[in-house]
């Protein structure tokens, strides 16, 4: 498994290491028989590009978009072997095709790089409201590299709305004061201020640890990203019942967010095997808390996708 702050790499010849992971493109969806993956849940083993007119529009609170990044990753496919302008034509594709989907109240968050960042948040602003540009702190270094520039450690995240009136809750994803601090603000002044019980509004910078190869959330995928990152997105950007669409599931981080906390989901993954471990994961999280998990119900995704 490459690691996915490596260099960038080019595709394995077929037969060499990393051609028996090819993906599937079969249209079909990950196997849900004798599985504990709620009905709310659809992990899609089929290609966003070509799949997303089976999704109809105006049916989605909240798209979690994490798509190759035009750097040369390895995904058992050539999906990240596009770069310049053919990248960004993809990905103004692909964010063509996904925006109709969104309800007015929606939003979209997209990873992507410094590289490829203000072309795609210019693209962007032309069809969505920009909310915030996050910055993604992964606090560990790749290792080795350039000695010609500052080292990144950064991912940046598009944070765009449909309209003014896009949804947002605050509260559940506040961050509770210290002891200390809240002590620094006993004073009468402060007394029964509802942030100061609830906790501070993040700032736009999350420092949150990439997943190194030890870390116990980590699964055989060279981009999974943390879920304490999508929980926050979602908590935040999907009302309690609603419906996330991640066009790029990966590993099923996003979906793993939503059995967690009662969202509808709806994912896209060409690679059959980065379904499978979706598949695993959810059902895990479906298993850990079967009360929260069982509580979503399936309604418009089952007919539209
Ligand atoms: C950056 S990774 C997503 C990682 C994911 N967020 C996670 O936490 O595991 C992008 C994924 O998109 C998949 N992919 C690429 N092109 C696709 C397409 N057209 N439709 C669906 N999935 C695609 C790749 O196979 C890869 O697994």
């Amino acid at each position: 498994m490459r690691d996915e702050f490596d260099e960038p790499q080019m595709p394995a010849p077929a037969g060499e290491a990393g051609a028996e992971t090819a993906a599937s493109v079969t249209a079909a969806e990950a196997p849900t028989t004798a599985s504990t993956v709620p009905d709310s849940i659809r992990l899609l083993n089929r290609d966003f590009l070509t799949d997303a007119a089976n999704l109809p529009d105006a049916s989605i609170d909240l798209i979690v978009a994490d798509p190759p990044y035009g750097l040369g990753k390895d995904y058992g496919n050539d999906s990240d072997m596009r770069s310049g302008e053919d990248f960004l034509a993809w990905t103004y594709g692909w964010l063509d095709l996904a925006i109709p989907k969104l309800k007015a109240s929606g939003s979209l968050y997209v990873f992507c790089t410094w590289q490829y960042a203000p072309e795609i948040f210019v693209y962007l602003k032309s069809k969505m409201t920009m909310i915030n540009e996050i910055v993604w702190d992964r606090r560990v270094p790749s290792m080795g590299g350039t000695t010609r520039r500052f080292t990144s450690v950064h991912d940046n995240i598009g944070f765009f709305a449909v309209s003014k009136d896009y949804y947002f809750d605050l509260d559940p994803v506040r961050i509770p004061y210290d002891a200390v601090t809240k002590k620094a603000r006993s004073r009468k002044l402060f007394e029964g201020s509802k942030w100061l019980e609830l906790g501070y509004n993040p700032k736009d910078v999350w420092s949150v640890s990439r997943l190194h190869r030890q870390h116990a959330e980590r699964v055989d995928h060279p981009t999974q990203k943390p879920l304490e990152i999508v929980e926050r997105m979602v908590l935040a950007s999907c009302p309690p019942g609603g419906r996330v669409l991640d066009p790029f599931m990966g590993s099923g981080t996003t979906a793993v967010a939503c059995a967690r906390h009662q969202r509808e989901f709806v994912g896209y993954e060409i690679n059959e095997s980065y379904c499978a471990i979706a598949h695993e994961r959810v059902s895990m999280a479906a298993i850990a808390a079967p009360a929260r998990a069982s509580a979503a119900v399936s309604t418009a995704v089952a007919a539209g996708a």
